[in-house]
């Protein structure tokens, strides 16, 4: 019955996406089906996103677990009679199952509030696709009081049954940037009478490619990828100007903050080696998940618990901005396999329901674990 429930919630949320700081449909449907339970909702005044709290009864520690609610900005393609109802707007990354899951645990361990040794704050985030929605909940003042936080994301290449857990990095830190090469525009046919920014900027682009390979250890590993290159108005004019922008995947603050170093280096030194200049903006995003150890038992023991297999995850070099919880307390994120036939963000994405159950009970089992450990460890 309860997994019946979830899979019309799940489907309720697929057919009606929100982006990200527009969820507030979401959230209104959210707070029903809590409210319809008797699960206490707690006002961090939030515009997008809802937080509600299961237990508390004997005091105890407070544990939370986060789910994202938002979609993307893509027009959906997978032909299902529940495919969104909005066009050009799709739950193609999994939030909608995320969020249905997680209701799921918060409605499990409703039914055993009175036995919780703690607090299970439920944290329904917004905007995890722009990587704002967790610093505006921690902003919010809802991860205070909280002694270890967990999440998931699905993952299409993992069958339904299995859970993903690793130690350590987990996604990575996904930066942006901006470069800016300035030169000196000039008829076509007289080079040297200007300075060519398109020269320069390939230039840029190839040198670029030396700092994974000459001064990332071979034992790391990092991306960095020019994705656009927008210069020039007239066959026959040389550009006085070339933008280029891309991002940055990195799993290691310290190879992050190398690779920011010889960055910005490189930029400098190729565009005065052409005569050229130029500046470079960084788009920070959120830094690498890195799961904290300590919580790995748990997580491993709630999954054997519920009848998931755990298998070996190799990091993903997506981003993700539960890493912002890591940064203020202890967290551990997992991947949940869900037999999908696509990648995250693709217009046919989808995941398999039978793994929204397994979730629930997943999460519900895995929060009582963690108020037990913080009991003992107090
Ligand atoms: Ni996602």
């Amino acid at each position: 019955m309860l997994e019946q429930q979830l899979i019309e919630i799940r489907r309720h949320l697929h057919l009606n996406p929100e982006l990200s700081h527009e969820e507030f449909e979401t959230t209104e449907s959210i707070r029903g089906w809590l409210e319809e339970a008797g699960i206490k909702v707690v006002d961090y005044s939030l515009a997008t996103g809802i937080i509600a709290e299961v237990g508390g009864h004997h005091g105890g520690p407070i544990v939370a677990i986060r789910a994202d609610i938002d979609a993307l900005p893509i027009q959906e393609e997978t032909g299902l009679p529940y495919a969104s109802l909005i066009p050009g707007k799709m739950h193609a990354c999994g939030h909608d199952f995320h969020t249905a899951a997680i209701l799921g645990a918060a409605l499990l361990l409703k039914q055993r509030e009175q036995e919780l040794k703690g607090t299970v704050r439920f944290i329904f985030q917004p905007a995890e696709e722009k990587a704002k929605g967790a610093k505006l909940v921690i902003q919010s003042g809802a991860l205070e009081g909280v002694q270890a936080i967990f999440g998931m994301h699905n993952k299409p290449d993992l069958p339904v049954g299995t859970i993903g857990i690793k130690s350590g990095a987990l996604m990575a830190a996904a930066d942006g940037f901006v470069i800016e090469v300035k030169g000196v525009g000039t008829h076509a046919a007289v080079p040297e009478a200007g300075i060519d920014s398109i020269v320069t900027a390939a230039h840029i682009v190839t040198a670029l490619q030396s700092i994974v390979s000459r001064n990332v250890s071979s034992l790391q590993s990092a991306v960095i990828s020019v994705t656009r290159i927008h210069s020039g108005t007239a066959w026959n004019v040389i550009s006085d100007k070339a933008i280029l922008d891309g991002t940055i995947r990195t799993f290691d603050d310290k190879v992050r903050s190398r690779i920011l170093e010889r960055f910005k280096q490189v930029v400098d030194g190729v565009a005065i080696a052409y005569g050229a200049t130029a500046s470079v903006k960084w788009i920070a995003g959120p830094p690498s998940v890195h799961n904290d150890s300590s919580l790995e038992r748990l997580t491993i023991e709630a999954a054997n618990s519920v009848g998931l297999e755990v298998v070996a995850v190799a990091p993903s070099p997506a981003g993700e901005d539960f890493a912002f919880y890591q940064k203020e307390i202890p967290g551990f994120f997992v991947f949940m396999g869900t037999s999908g036939r696509q990648e995250w963000h693709h217009p046919a994405f989808d995941i398999d329901e039978r793994a929204l159950l397994i979730s629930a009970q997943y999460f519900a089992n895995l929060s009582e674990r963690a108020i037990h450990q913080l009991l003992m460890t107090d």
